[in-house]
């Protein structure tokens, strides 16, 4: 499924996010930038050694919560590894929406300080950490269309769904708020 705003394309895909051909992909990350399972211990499995090597050295303090660092991609087809803090899950009260945004907003603006003109994202947030499907679909989903309305960059953003139910919601979500004109509509 895809939609375009302001000629640059979003779209949505199902499948793993290491294995994706675009200039950077986001790393579902923890504050300590410490590894761990999910989208984290894929990435570091697939992109080798190199990646971990990198967060430590230049990130020893690691990365607050709605924010995001950069690094080399290791083995990966990527070129840049964007590591994303995205919050834990604790009932919508503690400013979980706001810090998710951050997390994403911060990989698109990381994508144009690298002159990257192709990301993929995960669900931040959706696995270990709890945050409702759904919910993380609208959030991410219309901070990057916010994003794409205000930069030229990136051409392309592309959510990588893990499986049909969460490629389902931000389906969903994509067709609630960009209405009902998507696949292949404008906004
Ligand atoms: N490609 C795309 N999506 C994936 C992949 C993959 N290879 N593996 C898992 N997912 C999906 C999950 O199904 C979930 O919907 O990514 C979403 C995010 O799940 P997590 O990776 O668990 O990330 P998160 O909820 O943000 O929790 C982060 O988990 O692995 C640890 O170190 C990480 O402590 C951090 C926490």
């Amino acid at each position: 499924m895809q939609t375009q705003i302001h000629g640059r394309t979003l779209e949505l895909h199902q499948g793993d996010i290491t294995l994706e051909q675009v200039d950077a992909i986001v790393n579902a990350a923890n504050s300590r930038l410490a590894g761990g399972g999910g989208v984290d211990g894929a990435i570091h499995r697939r992109g080798g050694p190199a990646i971990m090597e990198e967060t430590n050295r230049r990130y020893p303090d690691g990365c607050p919560t709605g924010a995001a660092v950069a690094t080399a991609a290791g083995e990966l087809p990527a070129k840049y590894v964007f590591h994303a803090v995205g919050p834990v899950w604790a009932g919508g009260q503690r400013g979980e929406a706001d810090l998710l945004a951050g997390a994403y907003r911060r990989c698109l603006e990381l994508a144009v300080e690298h002159g990257c003109r192709s990301i993929a994202l995960p669900a931040l947030s959706t696995g270990a950490y709890r945050y409702p499907m759904d919910q993380a679909a609208r959030v991410g989903l219309s901070t990057v269309i916010a994003f794409l309305q205000e930069h030229a960059q990136p051409d392309l953003v592309r959510f990588v769904l893990f499986d049909p139910g969460a490629y389902g919601a931000f389906a969903a979500a994509l067709e609630e708020l960009t209405g009902g004109v998507s696949p292949g509509g404008t906004v």
